[in-house]
């Protein structure tokens, strides 16, 4: 049986290169954005690069800042494909304001944001899931929520610090139900919104200061969000996988 797998944010970015591995391994994805015709636009894509065996792509709008908007995206994603059984809880804002020019609008923007998108997603789709006895969630937390960051801000390295603790609170809520929690904390991956925050002429900087001198593969954290979205991932729960070059070794 196929698996559906709800992606947030999935519009663009890695959020989208997310789905096109999970599509690639089978599983049938709602992708997810704020905006509803970007999503429909990823679906588009995701459904023309589509191959055979390959899963079948859903566009739902979905705020991330609304918990009507979550319980909307399950039941559309229920009617649509008659089951849920993996989240991932992508969305976020990223800011890079310097520590002490940041507003405390600014600050109650960003960590509200990402931390009751990835509260929400687990409550309205996690309690689902729990009540079918079986569900997959992984949580894009940061290195950022790490080490405190480097290239971005202090209230989204703190929203990213508090994803992994919210990613343990609900693995032990959820742990007895079938339902797995887990978080991944990249460094700079090769993507758009790194790209977008590092200009070109400062991007040997950047390099020059990661271990192995490279950016991460935005595929490479797909694949790790399809293992951990395997039923075999079953004793993996609670944990934070990082996928940092090096940047940061526990
Ligand atoms: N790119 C990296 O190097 C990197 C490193 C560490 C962690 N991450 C994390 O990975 C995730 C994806 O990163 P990215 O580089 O693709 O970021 P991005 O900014 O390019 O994409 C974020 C996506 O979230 C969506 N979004 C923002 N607010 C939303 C809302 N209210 N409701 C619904 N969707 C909303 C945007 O439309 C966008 O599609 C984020 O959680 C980010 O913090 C990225």
């Amino acid at each position: 049986m196929k698996h559906v797998a709800l992606v947030t944010g999935a519009g663009q970015g890695l959020g989208l290169r997310f789905c096109t591995r999970l599509m690639a391994a089978g599983f049938d994805v709602v992708v997810t954005d704020r905006d509803l015709d970007q999503a429909r636009a990823a679906a588009q894509q995701l459904q023309e690069q589509c191959v055979a065996q390959a899963g079948r792509a859903l566009a739902i709008k979905l705020d991330v800042a609304s918990k009507s908007d979550f319980h909307h995206a399950l039941a559309q994603t229920l009617e649509h494909f008659g089951a849920l059984q993996v989240v991932v809880n992508n969305a976020a804002v990223t800011r890079t304001t310097p520590l002490m020019q940041i507003s405390p609008e600014e600050f109650d923007a960003v960590v509200g944001l990402n931390l009751r998108s990835v509260f929400l997603g687990c409550q309205v789709l996690g309690a689902h899931m729990a009540a079918a006895g079986y569900g997959r969630i992984i949580n894009m937390a940061s290195l950022a929520g790490q080490n405190g960051g480097t290239a971005t801000g202090a209230h989204y390295a703190a929203s990213k610090g508090a994803i992994v603790t919210l990613t343990k609170v609900f693995a032990k809520e959820f742990a007895a139900s079938g339902v797995t929690v887990n978080a991944i904390a990249p460094g700079p991956i090769d993507s758009p919104a790194v790209h977008a925050a590092v200009p070109g002429e400062r991007l040997p900087g950047l390099l020059a200061n990661i271990p192995v001198q490279r950016l991460g593969d935005a595929d490479f954290i797909g694949d790790l969000i399809v293992q951990l979205a395997r039923p075999e991932a079953y004793f993996t729960t609670g944990a934070t996988l990082d996928v940092n070059g090096g940047l940061f070794m526990r």
